[in-house]
């Protein structure tokens, strides 16, 4: 009777014993992934999904401007000289629209942005300094005739004069305030036919840096003010609820699966990967070596590449960076082939140099970007200037630290530099300019995860460290009252642990002589 008990106890911790590891190699992590998932995904009932829907926190937007120090030389053909005036601080607000809920689980929504000067991050610097820049527009006009038609450029430079009162060189003199969002004006208004040709011209592509005057007798130029308040999109994300591994990717813009701007090339105009705010967890078994994000302003998706695990606020983290091979010329990364595009210079095959990227095809603008200082990109970039061009790494790589369980940002670092072709052409104000890619200011868009939203990353984490605990020691116990139940069948006569006893420790260390004393006990 009683070895039979026994025995009955040794199959139950045995069956104990199977169970747990079951549960500890299977269950747990499926239950853990599973409530983590229910926290991320983008669904109303998720923690993350209001702090997805409105930024808690601003992002800072960083512009420093490169003022041109030596016009009167590059007018006489020397080369150019330039000096950093920055960084004019913003801070960047974010928020959503959701506009619904689609097929293949997927949200539909627009993205509202919002800068606000920030004086005192900007301190000494103000809205109201003045720098001396590439007169952007101006050339970008010229540079567009020029391509189409290049014998109208005297006739059309004389409306130019009109439109941009006060023509003397390719550059301009403004208010930081101006050139960024409150715009520069130019005039429609006056006698020249080929003003009015031009002001058609502008009215017909409407590039997204032009908006109309409010007295309707011209335009401003400004380099950001369309990114500010009006919402772009809709976009379509996969909300992650059914496969967590596609967790905020973008598979719709303007209602389209891809970007028409780069011709048919199934390559260019895929829209890959997230908006850059949110990746799926990481799996730790399987790091993958590139993140791919999807950058409307630039009309395509760029990757960071894998660096290396390492830890930031005291939590691991896993450091991507963007490589030298996402901007890539066509020689080193030939699938890169479809950002080539014709027409951008008579005197090569639409392709760039190494590390820029053409902008025409997307913003209908001869506007080139690169990274800040041309990092990353072909050094013969840099012999075109005297002074004033300094790439560094730690100042103007992109980079982002990923939180692997969440998939969080912990902290990310965007940077990117606008530039546009200074171009020797038969005109007065071009005449003797030495001609290459001049920069006219670079942003940096950077957000750090706040310390509370740390603390409860950090808090999430520890208890997951508990959960980890009791897992094992699940299996531990269960493999404890085997062997227990194990020496008990082998012993017989005593009795076994199971049975309203729970003082186990004293029983194994002096078995009782009568197993039914123990019993009653
Ligand atoms: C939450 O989302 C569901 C769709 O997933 C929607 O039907 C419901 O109305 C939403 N609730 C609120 C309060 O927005
Ligand atoms: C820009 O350069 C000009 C000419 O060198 C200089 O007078 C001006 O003060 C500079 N602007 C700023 C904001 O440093
Ligand atoms: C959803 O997925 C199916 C199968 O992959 C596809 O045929 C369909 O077009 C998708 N729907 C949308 C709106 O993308
Ligand atoms: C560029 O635009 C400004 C602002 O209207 C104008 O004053 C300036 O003359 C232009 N630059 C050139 C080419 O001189
Ligand atoms: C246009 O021409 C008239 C005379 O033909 C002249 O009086 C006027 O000042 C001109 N306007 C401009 C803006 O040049
Ligand atoms: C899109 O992502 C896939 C991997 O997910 C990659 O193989 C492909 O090259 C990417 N395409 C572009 C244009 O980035
Ligand atoms: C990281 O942890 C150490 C010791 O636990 C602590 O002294 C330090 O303040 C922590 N750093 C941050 C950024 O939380
Ligand atoms: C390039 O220019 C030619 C004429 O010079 C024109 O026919 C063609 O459409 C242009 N291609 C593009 C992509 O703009």
């Amino acid at each position: 009777m009683l070895g039979k008990h026994s025995k009955v106890c040794f199959g139950a911790s045995l069956g104990a014993l199977v169970l747990s590891v079951i549960l500890a190699a299977w269950g747990f992590p499926k239950i853990v992934d599973k409530q983590i998932q229910k926290n991320i995904q983008i669904d109303n009932s998720s923690k993350m999904f209001e702090k997805w829907r409105v930024l808690p926190m601003p992002l800072q937007f960083k512009i420093t401007m490169f003022n041109v120090t030596n016009v009167e030389e590059i007018n006489k053909g020397r080369r150019p000289q330039l000096a950093e005036v920055g960084p004019f601080v913003y801070k960047e607000y974010r928020e959503r629209t959701i506009l619904g809920y689609g097929e293949n689980d997927t949200v539909k929504y627009m993205l509202k942005k919002t800068f606000i000067f920030d004086a005192e991050a900007s301190a000494p610097l103000t809205e109201d300094d003045v720098v001396t820049v590439i007169n952007f527009s101006y050339m970008a006009a010229l540079l567009t005739v020029n391509d189409m038609m290049p014998s109208l450029i005297p006739t059309l430079n004389k409306g130019f004069e009109e439109l941009y009162s006060g023509l003397t060189d390719a550059f301009m003199t403004v208010k930081v305030r101006d050139l960024l969002f409150d715009g520069i004006y130019l005039n429609c208004v006056g006698n020249q036919s080929s003003l009015g040709l031009i002001c058609a011209q502008i009215k017909a592509d409407m590039p997204p840096t032009m908006r109309l005057a409010e007295d309707g007798n011209g335009f401003y130029f400004s380099m950001f003010s369309h990114l500010n308040t009006t919402p772009t999109g809709p976009y379509d994300m996969v909300r992650g609820t059914e496969d967590i591994t596609e967790l905020g990717h973008i598979v719709g813009y303007k209602d389209k699966n891809r970007m028409s701007a780069w011709g048919s090339d199934p390559y260019c105009g895929k829209l890959n990967g997230s908006d850059g705010s949110i990746f799926p967890p990481i799996d730790e078994k399987n790091v993958p070596a590139r993140l791919y994000t999807f950058q409307p302003d630039i009309c395509r998706s760029i990757y960071i590449s894998f660096v290396e695990k390492t830890s930031i606020f005291n939590m691991s983290a896993y450091y991507y960076e963007l490589s030298e091979s996402a901007f890539a010329a066509k020689s080193a990364n030939p699938n890169n082939r479809c950002f080539c595009k014709k027409n951008w210079s008579a005197n090569h095959d639409g392709c760039l140099l190494m590390g820029l990227l053409n902008l025409m095809p997307c913003q209908k603008a001869p506007a080139i970007v690169s990274m800040p200082h041309f990092y990353l990109a072909s050094e013969e970039l840099l012999d075109y200037f005297n002074s004033g061009i300094n790439p560094d790494k730690e100042k103007h790589s992109t980079y982002i630290y990923i939180e692997p369980i969440t998939g969080v940002v912990l902290k990310g670092v965007q940077r990117l530099q606008f530039n546009v072709e200074l171009r020797q052409m038969n005109i007065p104000q071009l005449e003797k300019v030495p001609t290459g890619l001049f920069p006219l200011l670079w942003i940096e868009e950077s957000a750090v995860i706040p310390e509370h939203l740390q603390a409860e990353l950090r808090e999430s984490h520890s208890l997951l460290g508990y959960v980890e605990i009791v897992r094992w020691g699940l299996v531990a116990v269960a493999i404890a009252a085997l062997a227990i139940s194990a020496y008990l069948v082998t012993k017989t006569g005593a009795l076994p642990i199971c049975p309203r006893n729970n003082n186990t420790v004293s029983f194994v260390l002096r078995p009782a002589p009568n197993g039914i004393e123990v019993n009653k006990g």
